[in-house]
């Protein structure tokens, strides 16, 4: 990285009132999960290979319930990734920097996998754009909406799919599915994303006319909704923007592009130049007192 781009997001990290994570699935591959678009064509070039179909065809709520076998497995084996997989240094960082900085915050993100919650940040400072895979409904949502937690686990649900056994929804007592966002899926309930973005609105409401740092970690030109988040805060709260994208970083001037482990960097450098400050602070005291 070089060393203007990293003065630059120092300077703007000390002047931020409050700082916006926008975040795709390139922000789980550090940890060990697999993006849908990157390398070897990712989640949806494996299920694109499986299938013989595009991802359109087999994840829509039609398909889910024609296959459920084929569906209830996908699910459950990505949620069994998601349980066994533990969020990288890189989610810590970020918290360290909220607490050091004394910044507001807020989440934005299109992963179904709760690493923001499962690294500790609060529940109600995130906005999943999409779902969560943590969260069932009823299939039907004619006759129910309700959203739950499940306390299944990916592994039972697998097991359960062997002997044709599938998640149901205990409202409507009908078979459950995933409340995420799937493709051309008019049956997704959105109470839970609803009331996500409405405490959206509340950090936008506290942080108006204040000055506002997005770093945008992963998130890939195929699916617009989290650039959109992005450049909607630049355009409306005069953001500043850092985008960490190892491949797709094209992004107008001032703002930068950067890789993910050059996070690390920026934090030597910033408890770098925070050692100095104490050791001058120390120097001058020691000069006042001889
Ligand atoms: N973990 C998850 O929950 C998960 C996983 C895969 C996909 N998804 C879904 O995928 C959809 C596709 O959109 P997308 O843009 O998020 O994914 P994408 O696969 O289209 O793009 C991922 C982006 O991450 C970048 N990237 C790869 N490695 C990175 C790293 N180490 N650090 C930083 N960036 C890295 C890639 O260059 C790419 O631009 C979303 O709707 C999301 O819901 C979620």
């Amino acid at each position: 990285m070089k060393t203007q781009n990293l003065e630059t997001i120092k300077k703007w990290l000390t002047e931020a009132d409050a700082i916006v994570i926008t975040a795709g699935a390139g922000m789980g591959v550090d940890s060990g999960l697999a993006d849908y678009r990157g390398q070897d064509g990712g989640q949806w070039g494996k299920v694109e290979t499986e299938t013989e179909k595009t991802v359109f065809e087999t994840v829509n709520p039609a398909a889910f319930l024609n296959d459920p076998v084929y569906s209830w497995s996908l699910f459950g084996k990505r949620m069994e990734e998601y349980e066994n997989t533990t969020p990288h240094q890189g989610f810590d960082i970020l918290k360290k920097w909220i607490q050091k900085f004394d910044l507001d915050y807020f989440i934005i993100t299109s992963n179904i996998d709760s690493h923001f919650q499962k690294a500790g940040f609060e529940e109600e400072k995130i906005r999943e754009l999409h779902g969560s895979l943590a969260y069932f409904q009823s299939s039907n949502n004619n006759l129910s909406d309700k959203i739950w937690k499940t306390e299944l686990t990916g592994k039972n649900i697998q097991l359960g799919v062997l002997d044709n056994r599938f998640p149901m929804c205990p409202d409507s007592k009908v078979m459950a599915r995933p409340n995420v966002y799937m493709f051309r899926d008019d049956t997704f309930v959105n109470t839970r994303t609803k009331a996500q973005e409405k405490n959206f609105q509340s950090f936008l409401e506290r942080n108006n006319k204040k000055n506002i740092i997005v770093f945008e970690i992963g998130s890939g030109p195929h699916v617009q909704a989290v650039r959109m988040k992005t450049r909607f805060l630049r355009s409306n709260y005069a953001a500043k923007v850092v985008r960490i994208n190892p491949k797709d970083f094209k992004i107008k001037l001032i703002h930068l592009p950067l890789i993910f482990k050059e996070l690390i960097l920026l934090k030597k450098s910033l408890e770098l130049s925070r050692a100095l400050k104490i050791q001058n602070k120390q120097k001058f005291h020691l000069s006042q007192n001889q």
